[in-house]
């Protein structure tokens, strides 16, 4: 066993390093080879294989390296494939290899202290606040994703409302509240509520109007009943890019009537965000989006950002700050030295030690450039249009509604949409979703992968039919 202070370290720097160049080459090679790699099944014995048995006595980290690239890399989710359309799965970019271990070589710790890494962090929402329209007093904080980014703007938005009774005293001091979202709208708000201790039955779901989006009036009616029942307002949410059919609320109109009636307004952004970046007509998809108190989105979706990486952005920077910050003796600030500094991320979130999340996106942006980043957005938009008329064509599918932007929903004619989707996983062809419109259960595609192609489309309609006629 190596000695006291280099335990842990590499005993040969030399072997070590051709190692983990080997490594990199594989890993590369995976990525190059995308294409070539559809989803495939765990072995049935990985469970037992992974087992950290005998495990008291180090093994060569070349043997753990072939480990990694032989027995779990071939078993990922597939989302690096370009005909994978299930859930909302981005997949991924060589340049954010490359800044994921840059990120574990300086191994920083961004829940505070006066370091390099808060100033990169920063400048990505600064960045994200500037793309939004948010106004000059907006900032914002990292996330694992957009559940997380939701429980600290609904925080914050309780916050507004009760200032720091709710930190000191809790929910025995607060009226009953209610959040209001439309049909259709991600579980993750129902989830912070239950989290925030107002159960999901805080949850109002509005219903669509004809145009698929938030029925305003129905929102009004919602809101003035409870208000006659004393439940107070805690916020609206619009929802830009909904997760079955990516239907983006009237948000500019939502703003206003939230304006209108001192509500707070948060935006679950968690794909669609991204439209921002794409070409007309998908770029006004999100008009009103600068008008929110606070917005939820993800990186690590349309923008391809290895998991996990999401941004909670609060338009009101002292609200955000107030809401979190606490701190105790052994963090405080010094005027000089690593305790300095005017930005420590643990006062605007949850999270004490954090990781360096804002390297990958901060070397994704500059790397890729937007673009490019938005021509992809742009191409998946397309591509989720092209998929609709295909299915429109066919004699055995049909389209459950149109597509708006990246999402496609249809019906087989005949057989189990899950079993259909199961099939083309198996068979390495495509991976689609499932998921429920009007009732019944469909086929989904949410296109967020910067590697396909309209002709990946058009093979995973036709693999589709087939699936279908097959089933005589
Ligand atoms: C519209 C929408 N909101 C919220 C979420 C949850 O985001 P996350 O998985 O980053 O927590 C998703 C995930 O697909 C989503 O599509």
């Amino acid at each position: 066993m190596a000695e006291e202070g280099h335990r842990l370290d590499p005993e040969d720097w030399d072997a070590f390093g051709s190692q983990m160049h080997a490594l990199l080459d594989q890993c590369l090679s995976r990525m190059q080879h995308a294409r070539d790699l559809p989803w495939q099944p765990k072995p049935e014995d990985m469970g037992a294989r992974m087992a950290l048995d005998d495990v008291a006595s180090a093994q060569d980290a070349g043997q753990v390296f072939d480990r990694l690239t032989g027995e779990i890399m071939p078993y990922a989710t597939g989302n690096t494939h370009p005909r994978f359309f299930g859930w909302v799965h981005g997949t991924g970019l060589p340049v954010a290899v490359g800044a994921e271990m840059v990120a574990a070589t300086m191994n920083s710790n961004c829940g505070g202290r006066d370091h390099g890494a808060a100033e990169v962090e920063r400048a990505v929402i600064n960045w994200l606040c500037q793309l939004s329209g948010l106004p000059e007093t907006a900032f914002g904080i990292l996330t694992t994703g957009t559940s997380q980014a939701t429980i600290l703007a609904l925080s914050a938005a309780r916050m507004r409302l009760f200032g720091q009774d709710i930190r000191k005293k809790g929910l025995k001091v607060i009226p009953d509240m209610a959040v209001y979202i439309v049909e259709g709208g991600h579980s993750c708000i129902s989830k912070a509520l239950e989290v925030l201790g107002h159960g999901a039955q805080a949850l109002r779901t509005i219903p669509v109007a004809a145009d698929g989006r938030m029925d305003l009036t129905a929102l009004q009616v919602a809101v003035t009943r409870d208000r006659a029942a004393d439940i107070v307002p805690l916020a609206v949410v619009g929802t830009a890019g909904s997760v079955n059919l990516g239907v983006f609320d009237p948000l500019d109109q939502i703003g206003a009537f939230c304006q209108a009636e001192d509500i707070w307004f948060h935006v679950d952004a968690a794909f669609g965000f991204w439209t921002l970046l794409a070409d007309a007509p998908w770029c006004d998809l999100p008009k009103g989006i600068g008008q929110a108190n606070s917005i939820a989105c993800d990186f690590h979706k349309w923008m391809s950002v290895p998991y996990d990486c999401g941004a909670c952005l609060i338009s009101d920077r002292d609200l955000h700050r107030q809401t979190f910050a606490e701190r105790p003796s052994y963090l405080a600030s010094q005027s000089d030295g690593l305790a300095g500094g005017d930005l420590w991320f643990c006062d605007y979130g949850l999270e004490l030690s954090r990781g360096f999340r804002a390297l990958k996106v901060w070397t994704t942006v500059q790397a890729c450039g937007t673009d490019a980043l938005g021509a992809s957005v742009t191409d998946n938009c397309r591509q989720a249009a092209l998929m609709g008329q295909l299915v429109e064509a066919s004699d055995v599918l049909t389209l459950a509604r149109p597509v708006v932007s990246n999402l496609c929903c249809f019906w087989p004619d005949r057989g189990d949409p899950g079993q259909i989707a199961a099939k083309l996983q198996l068979q390495g062809m495509a991976v689609f979703s499932t998921t429920l419109v009007d009732g019944r259960s469909c086929l989904r595609a949410a296109i967020v992968n910067h590697r396909t192609t309209q002709a990946d489309i058009k093979l995973a309609v036709e693999a589709a039919e087939s699936e279908v006629r097959a089933l005589g």
